[in-house]
């Protein structure tokens, strides 16, 4: 069973947005199936790895985007991306180390973390990114 299903309630209504956030739901799904089916140590890293990489490079781009439309709070949005960052990196760090297990609370941390974000924070910035593209 996946731990996270996309449904109407995610969407943004910005493609761009909707495409990264529900590629991020996959990443977080295939990671969630290699740790309930016992995948080794490097396969789970190569995941983690690659779920932090669209990561940072989804909120690269929000940010970017909230900067072009001159959205007023991209301070504080800025600072809940930076904040989930560190702490993934962190448990990176303590996992690579071999001091740190990947478990499911890990991963329902990671998933409740990203569905109230996009409900409430990336919600938030939608009208000021409709108003600047004119539409
Ligand atoms: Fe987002
Ligand atoms: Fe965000």
């Amino acid at each position: 069973m996946s731990l996270l299903t996309w449904n109407d309630s995610f969407s943004v209504g910005v493609k761009t947005i909707d495409q990264q956030h529900s590629g991020l739901f996959a990443i977080v799904n295939e990671l969630h199936a290699a740790m309930m089916t016992g995948k080794a140590k490097n396969v789970l890293g190569a995941l983690l790895d690659k779920l932090v990489k669209y990561t940072v490079e989804h909120f690269a781009y929000e940010e970017r985007m909230m900067e072009a439309a001159k959205y007023p709070n991209l301070v504080t949005h800025r600072a809940h991306h930076t904040d989930l960052t560190k702490q993934v990196g962190d448990f990176m760090a303590r996992y690579k180390r071999g001091d740190g297990a990947l478990n499911i609370e890990l991963l329902r941390f990671l998933s409740d973390w990203l569905t109230k974000h996009i409900q409430h924070e990336d919600k938030e910035y939608v009208p000021w990114l409709n108003r600047n593209s004119g539409k």
